[in-house]
């Protein structure tokens, strides 16, 4: 692609002169934009970057792999990962409210970075001058156009963009200009994997908001289970990149069932796949009823723990994709 090759030798030129010989940080999410920023700094400017990616416990089965995977051994990126998953499951013990979820880990999550970001620093290299992030054109004008609409929080939006406010370094943002697809066929250009680069959104806040309820680290490990079986179908199916995004949810309810000649009693798997443009409005998407059951069947055998599988059969509005 024309286009993004230009974009690309310019967009190094610009993040050279910008940074000169300080130290960058990126936050790392395992989503696409803020691994193409991260991929694109560092041709620019090779080790003077440094990627966090603060695994919160949250995550999808073998993300952290992936990610780890991807940059430190595929890009040779240094990267630094940090298990904190016994700090977020501790401050989430016991909370239900989606709103205080949400913003719990967000607390945490500039908590755990900040602290990070000053380690990197202390190694004596100089210390870490800018925070590199994946912000896209969509997400400058709604930032900006957001002032004086509706002041209805709907929910409180947690990612690794939002990082900057209290951190007080400079802002390396190459990505800027850059609409969505612009992005991915940049990530292509930059030899990114096509499964990464066509990834489903998934949110920052992770699982915690798949999991109605109180969070723990049995449900958790349930749910990433079910999670893994669902999306293997929906590929098999050559689903998965017609759909915007999919996932399946832990309900907090146990039900009753019968296995072999045994009573089971056992949770409850929420599946859910919807199309949509770009999240703000979204309809479920049609499965037909074989590959729904086929899929109930290898989530129930598969997956101890869960004796149940619904479809979610909600658009939005009035549904929102996530379901906290
Ligand atoms: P909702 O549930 O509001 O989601 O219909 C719309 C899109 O946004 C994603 N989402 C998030 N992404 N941080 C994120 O980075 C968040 O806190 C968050 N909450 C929801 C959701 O997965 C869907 O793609």
């Amino acid at each position: 692609d024309w286009t993004m090759r230009a974009f690309r030798e310019e967009a190094i030129e610009k993040i050279r002169a910008q940074v000169g010989k300080g130290k960058v940080i990126c936050g790392l999410s395992g989503g696409v934009d803020s691994s193409v920023a991260a991929i694109l700094i560092h041709e620019a400017i090779g080790d003077q970057l440094t990627c966090v990616f603060v695994d919160h416990g949250m995550l999808r089965k073998d993300e952290a792999k992936t990610v780890v995977d991807l940059f430190r051994h595929h890009y040779n990126i240094p990267l630094v990962h940090v298990d904190a998953s016994k700090t977020f499951l501790g401050e989430l013990d016991g909370v239900t409210d989606p709103e205080v979820k949400r913003k719990t880990i967000g607390r945490l999550f500039i908590d755990v970075f900040d602290a990070e970001a000053k380690k990197i620093a202390a190694l004596g290299k100089g210390s870490a001058d800018f925070l590199a992030q994946g912000t896209l054109y969509p997400d400058v004008i709604e930032s900006v156009s957001f002032t004086g609409g509706p002041s209805v929080t709907i929910k409180s939006h947690h990612n690794v963009g939002g990082l900057p406010a209290r951190m007080n370094m400079k802002l390396v943002e190459p990505l800027r200009e850059l609409f969505k697809d612009e992005v991915r066929a940049l990530g292509r250009e930059l030899g990114l994997p096509d499964v990464f680069v066509g990834r489903h959104p998934f949110p920052g806040p992770g699982l915690a908001i798949r999991c109605p309820g109180e969070i723990t680290r049995e449900k958790l490990d349930i749910l990433r289970e079910a999670d893994a079986v669902y999306i293997d179908q929906i590929r098999k199916a050559g689903l998965y990149d017609t759909i915007w995004q999919a996932f399946a949810v832990l309900l907090p309810v146990k039900t009753v069932g019968v296995m072999g000649d045994g009573r089971t009693y056992d949770f409850v798997v929420g599946l859910r796949a919807v199309t949509s443009t770009d999240g703000m409005t979204a309809d479920f998407y049609p499965f037909d009823m074989k590959f729904l059951g086929e899929t109930a069947t290898r989530i129930i055998n598969e997956v101890k723990g869960v004796n149940r599988v619904v479809y979610d059969v909600t658009s939005k509005p009035p549904g929102t994709i996530e379901w906290e």
